[in-house]
């Protein structure tokens, strides 16, 4: 059984449709990054998934449970951090877990609340109030609270927003370590290197999913070729390029220019004047996760317009 498995959702705000056929499958013990420009329907999905959103068009199944008619049976097995951290800054972190246990009607109540807190190491932290916790520890309390039920999906929105990067590599070792027990996974986030940790990504943008795929996948079948450029004067060239067909993106990365283009051929013609330049090397390079989503963001502005 796939723990996802949704076809053609459609949800509509007024005259707006904000998620447009999307469909999606995620097998169970899996990790899926859920990528995407903002208010492109990534947290609408989620909500849609998790039984919080009623889909005007499409259905499937959560955990096997149909989306239309089992919506409650979804919420209980399903934990869900919403993009915003939402608990009560004037409670402990203990206090906040007990209050979700309550809410989950876990019994008894005192060993739920003191597993969790030892399973994401906060026992130490657990009568500091929560409003006092940096961003990291918040996160982790967030975390903390939508496991304590033992669901065996997690849909997480953008756990990691504003989080440093070591409290965000222990985040993730976090889910993997979760993951690694049985537990599915789908997160929404805008950081490359998180895509890069999940087993899949999918990336929808303005209520349309685009692409599918490991991250191998959907940087091969992006199908763009990507030049690095070195030398003098580097500012010059990129304002040059920036106006050659051929040329789709032009960015500097410190010392080096990175310049990408869908069509080899077109963007080979477009370097050549500036290969015969002095000092300056053109040598192919490696087209990046980063390079594919700035591509696929402008081709789908086209598509708006
Ligand atoms: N309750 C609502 N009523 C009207 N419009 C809404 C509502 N919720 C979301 N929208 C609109 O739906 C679109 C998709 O929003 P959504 O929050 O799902 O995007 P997102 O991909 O999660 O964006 P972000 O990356 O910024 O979190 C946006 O244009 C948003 O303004
Ligand atoms: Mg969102």
């Amino acid at each position: 059984m796939n723990a996802i498995e949704v076809h053609d959702l459609v949800k509509r705000f007024g005259d707006r449709t904000v998620v447009d056929h999307v469909s999606m499958t995620v097998e169970t013990g899996e990790i899926v990054g859920f990528l995407g420009p903002n208010g492109s329907g990534k947290t609408t999905t989620i909500r849609l998934m998790c039984g919080l959103l009623t889909a005007d068009g499409g259905g499937g199944t959560v955990l096997g449970y149909n989306l239309e008619t089992d919506a409650l049976k979804i919420k209980r097995e399903v934990g869900y951090m919403t993009q915003r951290f939402s608990f009560y800054e004037d409670l402990t972190i203990a206090e906040n877990l007990d209050f979700v246990a309550r809410l989950y009607q876990l019994k008894p109540r005192k060993d739920y609340v003191d597993r969790t807190l030892e399973d994401l190491g906060l026992t130490s932290r657990r009568n500091q109030l929560a409003g006092t916790l940096s961003g990291g520890w918040k996160q982790r309390l967030a975390l903390a609270a939508c496991i304590m039920h033992e669901p065996k999906l997690l849909l997480l929105d953008e756990p990691t927003a504003g989080v440093d990067p070591k409290a965000r590599r222990e985040f993730w070792d976090e889910i993997h370590r979760l993951a690694a027990g049985g537990l599915t996974v789908l997160v929404s986030t805008h950081y490359m290197d998180e895509a890069e940790r999940c087993h899949r990504i999918s990336y929808i943008a303005y209520g349309k999913m685009i692409a599918t795929g490991t991250v191998e996948d959907v940087v091969r079948d992006a199908g763009l070729t990507t030049f690095v450029l070195r030398g003098a004067r580097l500012g010059e060239v990129a304002r040059a390029l920036a106006e050659t067909p051929g040329v789709d993106q032009v960015a500097p990365f410190g010392t080096t220019l990175h310049v990408v283009g869908s069509d080899a051929k077109a963007l080979e013609k477009a370097l050549e004047p500036f290969r015969k330049r002095d000092g300056v090397t053109v040598e192919r390079g490696e087209t990046s996760l980063e390079d594919v989503f700035i591509q696929f963001m402008s081709s789908s502005q086209d598509n708006m317009q």
